[in-house]
């Protein structure tokens, strides 16, 4: 089967064809648009603008994915009016798309594709209205079934794609840490395909308070990646001083700025009796931390990075634990753009090979960790496989859910 993915659930445009018999992934084309330098200025995601980019930029990706797949096949024909129409009033809050969309769709053969999958959320709703109604344009104009797709069950099972792109037979019951932007969850899966959300966050998404620890600090958007390497600096660091103590103290006044702001954080609900989770009370520590330092020096940020990062990590793994070691689980997926954190993967492979040995651990490679169509051509397939009939219908309940559950 050869599904078309479409993603546009926040500032990523992403679109790619994916062959499969359930088994092996094969991606037949691939692309993706980032827009952060569109957002870099606001300091988080702006979403007239993300609707526009992705207005912008589907057709382009769209003719790139099928040149690489090579299915870019010309044909002159004028589209039927009654057509013309019928995407006109699809397309009518996305003119420059409809203008694009009537531009080159016409010149091009149908492509070989069994079904489209797109992304109904969750997500920022004027993004994802571009990527279905894009969807239900294609699907129109070539007569194929769509399939809306659930944006955390792609980022799952992007975490269980193994690196030559199979599929493994991984085990019930399945927890997932769902780490993203917008998310902190976890999830349990006792069946294929059901998910019950046994844990979240009650404020901030892990995400989130990455990249506003981030900003606090100076540091560009999407913050996560930045953090990290500061972080890994200051570790680095610590390594360093361990084995030249005395040189260092003896020359450096950094050191010791750094030792009069001992920098601590709290690891917010470490030991409540539930699953959830808190972020937002560590962002506050961190701004209070930076209230009182009048210098914030290289040294200082590293600190800082780094111990917001550790608190993150602990929290993340305590809570995983309980969640594993109470709902029995068997498979343990880490999944969502946080998961690309180095300190994160690390600590996870490390208390699963020392305390759960007998628990699968997937992570998904650092290319799909973070937003991509792939996952959603993967979940579309195993959604479609269930029950195929279901999408047969073109008018398929399809629409934007920013708040859409698993
Ligand atoms: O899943 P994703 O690409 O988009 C959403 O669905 O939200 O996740 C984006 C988030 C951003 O908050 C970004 O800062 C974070 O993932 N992120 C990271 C890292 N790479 C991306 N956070 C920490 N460390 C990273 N290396
Ligand atoms: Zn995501």
């Amino acid at each position: 089967m050869k599904i078309l993915s479409i993603e546009t659930s926040c500032d990523e445009t992403a679109i790619s064809i994916v062959e499969t018999d359930g088994k092996e992934f094969n991606v037949l084309g691939n692309a993706i648009l980032s827009q952060i330098e569109h957002h870099k200025e606001y300091g988080g995601v702006f979403p007239t603008i993300a609707k526009r980019e992705h207005t912008k930029n589907l057709i382009p990706l769209l003719r790139n994915v099928l040149s690489e797949s090579n299915s870019l096949n010309a044909k002159d024909e004028i589209w039927h009016p009654e057509k013309k129409e019928v995407l006109e009033k699809m397309l009518k809050r996305e003119p420059e798309l409809l203008k694009q969309f009537l531009e080159f769709i016409p010149t091009i053969k149908t492509p070989d594709i069994d079904a489209i999958a797109v992304t109904n959320g969750p997500g920022l709703e004027p993004a994802l209205w571009v990527g279905i109604n894009f969807a239900r344009a294609l699907a129109s104009v070539w007569d194929k079934p769509i399939i809306p797709v659930n944006h955390m069950e792609g980022h799952i099972f992007s975490a269980l794609l193994q690196d030559d792109f199979k599929m493994p037979k991984f085990k019930l019951p399945m927890l997932a840490l769902l780490i993203s932007g917008g998310h902190t969850q976890l999830v349990l899966s006792k069946e294929h395909l059901k998910y019950e959300i046994i844990g979240e966050t009650l404020d901030d998404a892990v995400g989130e308070a990455f990249d506003k620890t981030a900003r606090m600090l100076g540091l560009p958007y999407p913050g996560g990646p930045y953090i990290s390497a500061l972080a890994e600096m200051s570790r680095k660091n610590a390594e360093y001083t361990q084995t030249d103590v005395e040189k260092i103290q003896s020359e450096s006044t950094s050191s010791l700025r750094e030792s009069a702001h001992e920098v601590k954080f709290p690891r917010p609900m470490l030991y409540s009796n539930t699953c959830d989770f808190s972020f937002s009370g560590l962002k506050t520590s961190v701004l209070y931390t930076l209230k009182k330092i009048p210098d914030l020096t290289e040294d200082i940020k590293q600190k800082i990075a780094k111990e917001f990062e550790d608190a993150v990590v602990e929290v993340l793994l305590a809570k995983t634990k309980k969640a594993l070691t109470k709902y029995g689980a068997q498979t343990l997926v880490i999944g969502g753009g946080v998961s690309a954190n180095k300190k994160i993967r690390e600590a996870f492979k490390e208390m699963i090979e020392n305390e759960f040995s007998k628990i699968a651990l997937y992570i998904p490679s650092k290319e799909l960790s973070t937003d991509n169509a792939i996952m959603i051509a993967i979940a579309g397939y195993f959604r479609y496989k269930q029950n195929p009939e279901k999408y047969k219908n073109q008018n398929i309940e399809l629409k934007a859910d920013g708040n859409l559950s698993l």
